[in-house]
């Protein structure tokens, strides 16, 4: 292990490779003034990140603003990015400035980039260009010091070359692109993540829990698509589930984490050992062996579950002999 290795950043918990690159990026990240572009599938800590970039920045004591441009309709995103002046339209009764506003000499952490019109690209434009803007219906122009951290899982790129996304707005939040790693691509990490979760659960309830080390494997094999929101969820499942059990065992994981196939592939022959599509067709076989098992011999059920026709799971098993691989 390297001296410099670290467990965690600000909020952030993880010992990986990927996670160790993403660590000494932010430090120069943080001290910089410089904004930011966070990509990443869902629930793999975008907005952690957004707060560690904020936290870590001589702007830390300043306020720290979230907005979700994804939440609201194009004239409300206005009036909540901008602010309005009163009667701009029915409903502005009073005065309201913005967020951009209460962000001043902070950082705005503005969620789901993506989903913005072309006319308030062209307001963030403004104020990322000149740190000026004007609220809604107001003649009156305002400057800010705001620095932002935007988000998406959206291809801003390919938005681009659609014509989806102004172009210079896409490289004016380019300047730094931060893309974080799913959780499948750092697996290693699946465990620390689940010790540091399991330790919130045993502070909240008082409770001692463990996992057993078979259900550690299974979710260590188990590839997240939801990422770190999905892990952390399952945890809190695996905790209230278990009762007053205090060692959690494989038979309580969510049934899709249990049942995934590990991937790990033993070829038929000595021969195979560096064929692929004889390492294919044995994974291919004992999935189908798994799935035809776990719904004791429903192809129905199974190929649902396999994701394939019921046509292509009867061909499948006359193809390798399974025709009562019942038990
Ligand atoms: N590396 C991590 N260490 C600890 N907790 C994490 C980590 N990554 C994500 N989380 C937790 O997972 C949940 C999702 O994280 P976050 O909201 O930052 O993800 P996101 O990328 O913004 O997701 P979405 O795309 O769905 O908005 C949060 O509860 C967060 O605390
Ligand atoms: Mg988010």
């Amino acid at each position: 292990m390297p001296a410099t290795e670290r467990q965690g950043y600000d909020a952030i918990i993880g010992c990986s490779a990927p996670m160790q690159a993403l660590y000494a990026t932010l430090d120069r990240v943080a001290r910089s003034d410089a904004t930011v572009l966070v990509q990443g599938e869902n629930g793999t800590g975008k907005e952690l990140v957004a707060r560690a970039i904020h936290n870590g920045s001589n702007r830390a004591d300043k306020p720290f603003v979230v907005t979700n441009c994804s939440a609201f309709n194009d004239n409300l995103l206005d009036s909540e990015l901008f602010g309005h002046k009163r009667g701009a339209f029915t409903g502005a009764v009073a005065d309201k400035p913005g967020l951009f506003e209460i962000a001043d000499n902070g950082t705005f952490f503005l969620d789901e980039i993506g989903d913005m019109s072309p006319a308030l690209q062209v307001k963030v434009l403004r104020v990322l260009q000149e740190g000026t803007f004007n609220r809604v219906g107001d003649t009156e122009t305002r400057k800010v010091d705001v620095r932002i951290i935007a988000a998406t899982n959206r291809d801003l790129r390919a938005m681009v070359a659609q014509g989806l996304y102004r172009e210079d707005l896409y490289y004016r939040i380019h300047v730094i692109n931060l893309v974080l790693p799913p959780l499948r691509e750092r697996s290693s990490d699946v465990a620390v993540l689940v010790e540091h979760f399991l330790e919130r659960q045993r502070r909240g309830s008082g409770l001692k829990k463990e996992l057993s080390a078979s259900c550690i494997a299974r979710m260590t094999a188990y590839p997240w698509p939801g990422n770190v929101r999905e892990l952390e969820n399952e945890i809190e499942r695996l905790v209230v589930l278990s009762g007053d059990d205090p060692v959690i065992g494989e038979e309580l994981l969510s049934p899709r984490i249990r049942t995934h196939a590990s991937g790990i592939v033993v070829p038929a022959a000595e021969d195979d050992l560096r064929s692929l599509p004889a390492a294919l067709e044995s994974l291919e076989r004992r999935m189908i062996v798994d799935a035809l098992r776990r719904h004791q011999g429903n192809k129905t059920r199974a190929s649902a579950d396999l994701k394939v026709s019921r046509r292509n799971l009867i061909r499948l098993v006359q193809k390798y002999g399974l025709d009562d691989a019942r038990s």
